[in-house]
């Protein structure tokens, strides 16, 4: 990579927490290029000396790495919630304690952290006290997450969706939509790096969708390998609709529901490689 533009990303994630530097090198460039051009910036390093707040918000903007919405792609939490979450939970009711435990790693401003919440209250109805729900938000930009953990949202990040309950669920304040406390207790922030920290444990499901587009091949494998160990037995995982499991990585999961990019863990005792396929 070259020099400047390591340079940059390096600063990027001293002054701002957001760690770009596992990016695929094209995607960075062509988006960091668009900024360079809206300034008249003839280098990486003349642009580093105008990145002041306002020109990291249009940085970060160009990047569109934290776009999100409540129930992106409905299609693929109508499969979460038909192949995954209903057979789960009729496996768990008779137990004594029944849990279920879901992680939304990357999850931006939390929407799709929300949208589980909302789907498992739903799912549980008068049951949900019996029931230990944890579901987890996750992600390296601590912006967003403060974003999240104040869960308002404005009329973007509803955009195509058509679930009829979600007025349910919210309540109109002058900043926005505001998540109701029933369903925000259900949801923790925290924040992660998938690639580089030790995984939380023992999910039923985890949701990692449109973060591996960003990812080089070698880090998607590292972070497949932290969500194998970090889902139980049989546990799911769900990718981005655009995104595949790598070759590498068909030793540690199953395919469920193709379309939906719906996996689940394979139980496995050996060592598996870390090198990724081209
Ligand atoms: C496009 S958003 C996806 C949001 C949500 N999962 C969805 O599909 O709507 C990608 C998120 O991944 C986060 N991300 C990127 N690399 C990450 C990493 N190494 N660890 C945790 N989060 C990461 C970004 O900060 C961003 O908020």
């Amino acid at each position: 990579m070259n020099e400047e533009l390591q340079a940059l990303l390096e600063k990027i994630h001293r002054e701002r927490g957001i760690d770009l530097r596992h990016y695929k090198e094209n995607f960075i460039v062509r988006r960091v290029k668009v900024r360079l051009r809206a300034l008249g910036a003839t280098s990486y390093r003349r642009y580093m000396h105008l990145l002041d707040d306002d020109e990291y918000d249009r940085l970060l903007e160009a990047m569109t790495i934290n776009l999100t919405s409540f129930f992106r792609d409905p299609d693929v939490f109508q499969a979460i919630r038909d192949v995954v979450l209903r057979p789960l939970i009729l496996a768990k009711k008779r137990t004594t304690q029944p849990r279920l435990d879901i992680w939304s790693a990357g999850c931006a401003s939390g929407e799709e952290a929300y949208s589980l919440a909302i789907m498992v209250h739903q799912l549980l109805g008068n049951h949900l006290p019996r029931w230990r729900v944890r579901i987890l938000g996750t992600d390296i930009d601590a912006a967003k997450l403060e974003q999240a953990r104040l869960g308002v949202y404005g009329a973007f990040s509803f955009r195509g969706t058509r679930w009829p309950f979600l007025e349910r669920y919210f309540v109109q304040t002058n900043e926005g939509r505001a998540v109701i406390p029933e369903i925000k207790r259900m949801v923790q922030f925290r924040r992660h790096n998938m690639i580089s920290a030790t995984p939380p444990s023992r999910f039923d499901l985890i949701l990692c969708r449109n973060v591996f587009i960003y990812l080089q091949r070698e880090q998607q494998l590292v972070a497949l390998h932290k969500f194998h160990k970090a889902l139980k037995h049989g546990g799911f995982l769900v990718l981005g609709k655009s995104e595949i499991l790598s070759a590498n990585a068909t030793p540690l999961f199953e395919i469920v529901v193709p379309k939906a990019r719906i996996y689940r863990k394979k139980d496995t005792h050996s060592k598996l490689p870390l090198e990724a396929t081209t």
